[in-house]
């Protein structure tokens, strides 16, 4: 297996609009984050993925986009941009930007153009289509971010597609003057010397020709559905990211992730064989949905670890070959890891660890979100005016509004997967506003944030963020963890996920407990060829007779043989 930069990186994921705001109007910006580029020095992180920092009206986040070429105004300047990139680069640490290019903003104006007339030169730039009889929309797919996929346009009549919010049109990628434009803004940034780039829901860019509706025999006439089948890793999509590959990405040495819902393994190979020249890694969703059922995300059940194991299993022996892990258990989307797959009452600590041995022991990157490395945990605000995101907002008023959900169900789901959990703004000590902000943050703050801060964990050598740094440290001074080959042992262990990696002739052994109760393995080969602990969180090694039993989310990384 080659050897590269990008497969030896641990990444840090900064949400621009919280992580720290400089001028006191509530918003983190980039003077903000340049001030905490001696943190992110000292946890060891090699490079930084920013979520979009480009102008943008803000209906999600700066995932709309209005122009593709600057700096949003509440984030700074081009300038600013310039500084931060370079204060990165100083401190030997490489920039990812967001690239977020299935739809734009309808401020772009592209868009602006292309709404205005049937015959505009943009007016191909966009997905647009004439309704049917009776009023009817131009197919059934309903938008990610709930209601119709389908927003009518009063200019012309027609409607355009936009899988996320009605502010956010789908650029249309069967035209190849909008790919050219797209390719050409990409190497804007890549000739200013942007080192990687995260490639937003880059498999939805090819749609099924003709659009066709969800066809099911349980569809009610004018009933929406997902229509995912028609958009995800669609018929053109790995034609358009090789020529992506040639046109651009080729020319410069540049790290690739490209998030991916509804990528299958097979499909991530497609994507991320580097004989290919597509992507380098891919965000799978697979065990991000081990606690959804049958109703999809917001219909909350438990999860175990059988289920979460599976997955993550089949995917390190999927890609063992071909391809490359990305490794994450949250992000801006998601909840806290530490709420959802760990305990952040008793074990807060323990099991922040615990997960964060597994995201850097697998065969992969690992990806960490803001706040991550001080185990910062999901937030229970009472009231639905605290909720910010429109992902939240939208599927409130579908479902409790105007479906007639109860409340307290929905905000339920809200406090256990609601996006805003991961985007409350971070904690760096206990002040008032948590020294996130001297005025009033956009978005409410995580009561907690008086015991979780970064100034209690830098004053804590037991701390969850010294532990990250100890488990940096080592992925630069062990190939074992980037290339060594991964096994699986006790594949039906309830709360014990047990595995080796072997590079050469060292092997290690990994041994996590997910449970809150003490658990015992049968392993007794391997445990008696134990020789030494490369790293563990509970603090003292236990005697060699107990090492068969690991204490409530104890995990261990031993050297055997
Ligand atoms: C991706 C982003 C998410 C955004 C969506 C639309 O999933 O991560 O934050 O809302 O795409 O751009
Ligand atoms: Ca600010």
């Amino acid at each position: 297996m080659k050897r590269t930069f990008w497969k030896e990186a641990v990444v840090y994921q900064i949400y621009p609009r919280s992580f720290q705001d400089s001028n006191g109007d509530g918003i983190g910006d980039l003077q903000g984050i340049l001030a905490r580029l001696d943190y992110l020095q000292k946890l060891g992180v090699t490079v930084v993925w920013l979520s979009p920092v480009y102008k943008s009206p803000n209906d999600d986040n700066g995932y709309d986009i209005s122009d593709y070429e600057d700096i949003m105004d509440e984030f700074g300047t081009l300038r600013d941009w310039e500084e931060l990139l370079a204060g990165l680069h100083e401190r030997g640490i490489k920039l990812m930007m967001d690239l977020v290019i299935n739809h734009s903003s309808d401020e772009h104006v592209w868009f602006v153009e292309s709404r205005s007339s049937k015959d505009n030169p943009y007016r191909d730039y966009y997905i647009w289509r004439p309704g049917g009889p009776d009023g009817a929309l131009p197919n059934n797919w309903s938008s990610i971010f709930s209601g119709p996929a389908w927003e009518q346009d009063e200019t012309t009549g027609e409607y355009y597609l936009h899988l996320f919010s009605r502010k956010q049109p789908d650029l249309n990628w069967e035209n190849p003057r909008l790919r050219e434009a797209l390719y050409k803004m990409m190497a804007f940034w890549l000739d200013k010397g942007v080192d990687g780039l995260r490639m937003d829901v880059i498999n939805l860019i090819s749609k099924v020709e003709g659009l066709p509706s969800v066809q099911h025999e349980d569809l009610a006439p004018g009933e929406l559905a997902g229509g995912g089948e028609y958009y995800m890793n669609g018929p053109r999509v790995h034609e358009y990211l090789q020529e992506m590959n040639r046109e651009v990405l080729s020319k410069y040495d540049v790290m690739t992730v490209g998030e991916t819902p509804g990528a299958t393994v097979e499909d991530a190979i497609l994507y991320t064989d580097e004989d290919r020249h597509e992507l380098q890694m891919v965000f799978q969703f697979e065990h991000m949905d081990v606690d959804s059922g049958p109703g999809g995300k917001w219909n909350v059940v438990s999860w175990t670890l059988k289920g979460l194991r599976d997955i993550l299993h089949k995917w390190q022996v999927g890609l063992a070959d071909k391809g490359w892990n990305s490794l994450y258990l949250n992000n801006h989307d998601q909840p806290r890891m530490v709420s959802r797959f760990g305990d952040d009452g008793k074990y807060r600590v323990q099991s922040a660890k615990m997960l964060a041995t597994l995201l850097h022991t697998l065969k992969g990157t690992p990806y960490i979100y803001q706040g991550e490395e001080i185990g910062m945990t999901n937030v229970k605000f009472p009231a639905l005016e605290d909720y910010k995101d429109i992902e939240i907002l939208n599927m409130y008023r579908e479902k409790v509004t105007e479906g007639g959900t109860d409340h307290d169900t929905i905000l339920q789901a809200i406090h256990s997967k609601g996006r805003d959990n991961a985007r409350t703004p971070m904690q760096w000590n206990a002040s008032s506003n948590a020294g996130f902000t001297t005025g009033t943050p956009w978005l409410k703050l995580n009561p907690r944030y008086t015991e979780i801060n970064v100034e209690q964990a830098l004053a804590d050598p037991d701390s969850v963020f010294y532990y990250y740094q100890e488990l940096i440290r080592l992925r630069k001074q062990h190939p074992i963890m980037v290339y060594g080959e991964y096994e699986l042992l006790l594949p039906e262990h309830e709360y014990i996920y047990a595995y080796t990696r072997t590079l050469d002739d060292e092997k290690w052994l990994i041994l996590l407990n997910f449970g809150d109760t003490p658990q015992t393995v049968e392993l007794t080969d391997e445990l008696n060829a134990v020789t030494g602990t490369i790293i563990s969180n509970y603090p003292e090694e236990p005697a060699a007779m107990d090492r068969s039993t690991l204490r409530p989310y104890e995990a261990r990384v031993c050297r055997i043989g």
